[in-house]
């Protein structure tokens, strides 16, 4: 087991109602003036944008509203954000919705703290935010896992390139989790949810690492009662029991438990942020599903052991312990049938990419072949390439 620092500073407040308390937790942390950012309206119709706002009122503190983050949020918004707290002296940015309005979130509170750095700088690794404003979340989507992690991830429209980076600065100081909120998120975006939470830690699972039985156990157990969680939230959108576990497990996924002892990459988001980066309609979780069986079928070889232990303990199959490879096929077999199952696709074609494009995706994602993501497998150019043509 390698030597690890376990830091997940965020405050959860998990269950019903915990975001009729987001007035009094803002004044426990003292905020004089909050940014209230969402994206395109689902908080606004569900009432919880003026919910917030009551709260706020109740609590005597101010408040400004900026909304329109979109899906795979952009920099442009980050620099308007940027713009409206310096301008309005905000000190608290509280994100309301999912991934994408988190990580806004988290890119105008680095860039509204040192205006002297373009906020872009840091996505592209040219500089590393030494502070950041105070930020909460009141989580309205299970997925990215934003509310607990140290990342944040930003597309420049105009490149149509996305980039994440990690930071402590990027850790919400508390996140407000209702699973009652997921209710009226539909069955498409379930599943692309359901894809990501798991992915944080599959990826985390197929990371080189020896002797990590316990943050293995947890890994699979995650993997599995997110699959369970997933199919149930799909048949009954207003099922409490598996709302609550797809938003507890969205952020164990993400927030550094699964991966104690282990190192970490995840390689398979490398690969999705170039397509969801190209083409920005492109669902982070649907890239993910559409990726992660090519990938494994690329790199399974190379651990067979591994991939064994995730076949019998995750999909629960018997192992032919004379070919165990066909063992793993079967298993990642399973997985791709289950994507399917919650109508999530399997190939890059499925979400519109074009084959002329997997070149360019490639040299992207290996930095003009100058970038080899590290694995079981290191993947340079032509293994990525190679990668995007079979999943296409
Ligand atoms: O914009 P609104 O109208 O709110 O609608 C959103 C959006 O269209 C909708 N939605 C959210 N809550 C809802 C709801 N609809 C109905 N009822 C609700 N309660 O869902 C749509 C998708 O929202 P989005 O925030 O884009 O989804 P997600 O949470 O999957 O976030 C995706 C972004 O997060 C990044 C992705 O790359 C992508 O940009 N990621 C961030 C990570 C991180 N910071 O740790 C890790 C991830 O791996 C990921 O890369
Ligand atoms: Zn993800």
């Amino acid at each position: 087991m390698d030597n690890f620092i376990y830091d997940t500073p965020t405050r959860v407040y998990f269950g019903k109602e915990q975001e009729k308390k987001v007035g009094e937790i803002l004044a426990e942390y003292g905020a004089k003036k909050v940014l209230i950012h969402y994206g395109g309206g689902s908080a606004v119709r569900s009432g919880l944008i003026g919910l917030v706002e009551e709260c706020l009122k109740a609590q005597g503190i101010e408040y400004v509203l900026l909304g329109g983050v979109q899906p795979n949020p952009e920099i442009k918004m980050v620099r308007r954000g940027v713009e409206l707290c310096l301008r309005e002296g905000v000190d608290f940015i509280l994100a309301v919705g999912g991934g994408s309005v988190m990580d806004s979130a988290k890119a105008i509170a680095n860039g509204a703290a040192d205006p002297s750095v373009d906020p872009w700088d840091y996505n592209m690794g040219k500089a590393q935010p030494k502070k950041t404003l105070r930020k909460g979340c009141i989580l309205t989507l299970s997925a990215a896992g934003s509310e607990m992690s140290n990342s944040c991830v930003i597309t420049d429209e105009e490149q149509s390139m996305k980039r994440g980076y990690g930071s402590p600065m990027n850790r919400m100081n508390f996140a407000i989790e209702n699973p009652e909120l997921t209710y009226t998120v539909d069955a498409y975006q379930t599943a692309c949810g359901a894809v990501d939470i798991a992915m944080h830690t599959i990826e985390r699972y197929f990371c080189p690492g020896e002797d990590t039985y316990l943050t293995d156990a947890i890994a699979e157990a995650v993997m599995k009662s997110v699959r369970k969680a997933g199919e149930d939230c799909i048949k009954n959108p207003r099922d409490y029991v598996a709302r609550a576990n797809m938003m507890w497990a969205s952020s164990l996924a993400h927030n550094g438990l699964t991966q104690c002892g282990r190192a970490f990459q995840l390689v398979v988001h490398q690969l999705e942020h170039e397509v969801s980066g190209m083409y920005p309609k492109v669902a982070h979780g649907a890239g993910l599903a559409a990726l992660w069986c090519s990938w494994a079928r690329y790199v399974y070889q190379a651990n067979v052991p591994r991939f064994l232990q995730w076949s019998q303990n995750v999909w629960n199959v018997d192992v032919n312990y004379e070919h165990p490879e066909e063992t793993v096929l079967r298993a990642i077999d399973l997985q791709e049938n289950y994507y399917r199952s919650i109508g999530m696709p399997t190939c890059l074609s499925e979400l519109g990419v074009k084959e002329e494009d997997l070149e360019t995706l490639a040299l992207r994602c290996s930095r003009d072949k100058t970038r080899t993501l590290i694995g079981y497998k290191p993947l340079a150019y032509e293994d990525v390439l190679e990668i995007f043509r079979m999943a296409f």
